[in-house]
C-alpha cells in the first residue's frame, strides 16, 4: 500500500517520508521540484504541484494513502484524481487556526479551511492533523542571530505554544500506519506556552550569548515582513501575534495523549538547530 507524501522537502514531510521507509512501509516522496528531494535510497519520487492538476495522475497512481500539504487551487481536482486512483485516506497538515473565530476571513486561516472543506465534503476518509505555530519557525531570526543583530518584533511578549516539526510527524506516522486516529480532527501543540522573548531566551541558552531583542512599530513590521510575503499573509500575521499578547497560549495535550510520550520541547529544537543561528550555516 503506497503512500504519497506531498511536501517532501518541508520539514514535516521529509521527516515523515524517513519514519515511513525506515518502518517497511512503500512510500513515494513528491516535490514541485523533485531533482531537489533528498530521500533515503528505495524511495520512489514523483513531481506534484498542488495547483497543477496536470500533474496529479502521475503521482497518484497506484497511491491509497496520501500526507497532504494545504493548497486550495487545485484541491477539487486532487480530489477527484485520487478519487479515481483509488485513495482511501487522505492525512491533511492543516493548522490550528482554523479553529479561530473569522477564521473564513484570513488569509492564512482560509487557506487551511478551504482545503478541510473541500476534503470534509469528499468521499475521501479524511484525518485532519492542526498544528500550532512551528518551533522551526525561528529559523526566520537566523540572519539577525547569525550577525549579531537584535531581533526586531512587533510583538515581543506575543505567546505561542510551538510545536517540534518531528512531533507532527511522528503523530502523522500513526495517522498513516494505525487506525486510532482515522477520521479525527487533532489540535497539536507543543508542551508549553512560550513568549518570542523567552523563545529567544532559550535560543540564546543553546547558541551560548543572549539574543537582543527589540521591539517596532506593527507599521515597520508590516514593512519589514511584506517584503517576503503577500500583504494579506503579514496582515494575518501580525493579528494572531497581536491577539496572542495578552496570556499564554492553550496548550493541548495531544502528543502525550496519542504517543504516550510528553512533547519535545523549545530547548531541545533549540540545542539541534543551534548551529543554523551562530552564523555557521548562514
Ligand atoms: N509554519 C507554521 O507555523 C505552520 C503552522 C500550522 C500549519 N502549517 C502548515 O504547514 C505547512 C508547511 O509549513 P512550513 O511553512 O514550515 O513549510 P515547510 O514544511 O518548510 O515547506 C513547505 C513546502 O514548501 C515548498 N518549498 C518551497 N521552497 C522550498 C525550499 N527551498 N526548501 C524546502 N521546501 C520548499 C516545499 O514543497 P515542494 O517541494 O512541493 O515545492 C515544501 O514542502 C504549510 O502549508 C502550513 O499551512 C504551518
Amino acid at each position: 500500500m503506497t503512500t504519497l507524501v506531498t511536501g517532501a522537502r518541508g520539514k514535516v514531510g521529509r521527516a515523515l517520508v524517513a519514519r515511513l521507509h525506515s518502518a517497511g512501509h512503500a512510500v513515494r516522496a513528491a516535490s514541485s521540484h523533485p531533482a531537489r528531494l533528498t530521500v533515503p535510497a528505495g524511495v520512489e519520487t514523483r513531481e506534484l504541484v498542488l495547483d497543477r492538476p496536470g500533474t496529479f495522475a502521475a503521482a497518484l497512481d497506484g497511491v491509497r494513502q496520501v500526507f497532504l500539504y494545504p493548497e486550495p487551487a487545485g484541491i477539487h481536482e486532487l480530489i477527484d484524481t485520487a478519487g479515481a486512483a483509488g485513495v482511501e485516506h487522505v492525512v491533511l497538515l492543516s493548522s490550528s487556526s482554523v479553529l479561530a473565530p473569522g477564521a473564513e476571513d484570513d488569509a492564512l486561516a482560509g487557506h487551511s479551511l478551504k482545503v478541510e472543506r473541500a476534503l470534509a465534503a469528499s468521499p475521501l476518509t479524511c484525518t485532519f492533523l492542526r498544528p500550532d505555530a512551528f518551533a522551526s519557525n525561528s529559523f526566520g531570526w537566523a540572519y539577525p542571530i547569525g550577525r549579531g543583530l537584535p531581533v526586531q518584533l512587533a510583538f515581543p511578549d506575543a505567546h505561542i505554544a510551538p510545536i517540534h516539526p518531528e512531533d507532527i510527524a511522528d503523530i502523522a506516522f500513526e495517522a498513516l500506519t494505525g487506525d486510532s486516529l482515522t477520521g479525527r480532527r487533532l489540535t497539536l501543540t507543543g508542551s508549553e506556552s512560550l513568549t518570542f522573548r523567552r523563545q529567544l531566551a532559550i535560543l540564546g541558552d543553546a547558541i551560548g550569548r543572549g539574543i537582543p531583542v527589540e521591539r517596532i512599530s506593527r507599521a515597520e513590521a508590516e514593512r519589514q515582513m511584506g517584503a517576503h510575503m503577500p500583504a494579506p499573509m503579514v496582515a494575518s500575521l501580525l493579528d494572531l501575534w497581536e491577539a496572542a499578547d495578552h496570556g499564554p497560549a492553550a496548550v493541548a495535550d495531544t502528543t502525550e495523549t496519542l504517543l504516550g510520550r510528553p512533547a519535545r520541547s523549545y530547548a531541545q529544537w533549540a540545542r539541534e538547530n543551534a548551529a543554523a543561528f551562530t552564523g555557521a550555516s548562514s
